[in-house]
């Protein structure tokens, strides 16, 4: 069990493997359908094939190779099998990983979320297969923080020399990979619980309403206050609570909103509290839409809607003012 074994098959900035061991040839990993030929090339005549998930980017080939070599074992974890069988719509000769079990050398540590939920990670020796973990620090892996986290923390515990990823360079060194991914992940701790409030306003209604809020919340909280139009979605997923003021232009809730809206980190962001509020002339469907639509998204309803015909009065401060109490008492 050494790095002799292994050759490493590199094109195009993708890598997968081949560990040869007791004359049996394991293919670890996979590449995109461009790659394909040297794939099915190295595969066809292996023994295994280990999925180290079945992101299409990482398993074209798998079908032709299956259907060349229909012996051939494919390992990969129950969901992994699951979309694979999908993906390339044919029997396979499935062989299930499970959590840190060990099978001729290669020992399987279970990784969801790395982006995919079917992912796992493989030591041989002291090399480690790791996927898209230190490949590139990608938008998918950038989402799924607390799974790179829980990543990091499992595979730290084992002796590691070097880090074989699906993608970019080799790592040798592996301390400071290590380091490098607690730096990308490390949370930015705020001293104060984060409310964006995201408005659009035509004549000014609904900013005044706006501005209420902002007047009522931002000496005990840290407040990002902005118009939809130039809202920054970093600054809206680093929001604890979104408060969203929108205005009803023609039966909907302006573009702008509605960009806001699409640009939500779901996969962290579900449940995250919110409150809708807005100005409108006749029966404001924007604004029942835009809190309709939060609530389908998972996200959790402080108040009702306030909605407000044309300009705000008292009477309407003194909605808001209900509404802002209940913000104020969220738990987060
Ligand atoms: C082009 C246009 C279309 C509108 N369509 C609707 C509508 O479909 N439903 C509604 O309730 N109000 C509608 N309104 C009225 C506005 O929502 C209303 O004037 C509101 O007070 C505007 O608030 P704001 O000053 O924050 O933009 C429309 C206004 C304009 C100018």
């Amino acid at each position: 069990m050494s790095a002799n074994n292994i050759s490493i098959h590199s094109a195009d900035g993708y890598n997968f493997y081949t560990i040869t061991d007791n004359g049996r040839k394991t293919v670890i990993g996979g590449v995109p359908e461009k790659l394909k030929d040297r794939y099915i090339a190295e595969a066809k005549n292996a023994s295994a094939i280990v999925l180290l998930t079945s992101k299409p980017e990482f398993c074209a080939g798998v079908g032709e190779v299956v259907a060349q070599n229909p012996d051939i074992e494919v390992y990969a974890t129950a969901a992994g099998l699951r979309n694979i069988k999908e993906i390339i719509n044919r029997e396979i000769n499935e062989k299930l990983i499970k959590d840190k079990t060990e099978l001729d050398g290669l020992r399987f540590i279970i990784t969801p979320g790395l982006p995919w939920v079917d992912t796992v990670s493989v030591i041989y020796g002291d090399t480690l297969f790791s996927g898209e973990l230190f490949g590139d620090y990608s938008e998918n892996l950038a989402v799924n923080r607390d799974f790179v986290v829980s990543a990091l923390d499992t595979l730290e515990k084992y002796d590691i020399l070097r880090i074989y990823p699906a993608k970019g360079d080799i790592v040798s060194d592996k301390d400071s990979a290590f380091l490098q991914y607690r730096e990308f992940t490390a949370e930015e701790k705020a001293e104060k619980t984060r409310i964006s409030i995201i408005y659009s306003s035509e004549y000014g209604f609904t900013k005044a309403l706006a501005e209420y809020a902002k007047c009522k919340l931002e000496k005990d909280f840290d407040v990002y206050f902005t118009e939809a139009k130039s809202a920054d979605s970093d600054m809206v997923n680093k929001s604890d609570i979104l408060i969203i003021g929108t205005n009803t232009i023609n039966r909907n809730a302006p573009q702008s909103v509605w960009d806001t809206i699409t640009r939500i980190d779901l996969v962290n962001k579900r449940g995250m509290p919110y409150f809708v509020f807005g100005s409108f002339g006749w029966a404001g469907d924007g604004i029942k839409l835009v809190d309709k639509t939060l609530q389908a998204m998972g996200m959790k309803q402080i108040s009702k809607p306030v909605e407000v015909l044309f300009a705000p009065s008292d009477k309407d401060f003194e909605q808001m003012n209900k509404a802002i109490a209940k913000v104020v008492s969220t738990n987060i």
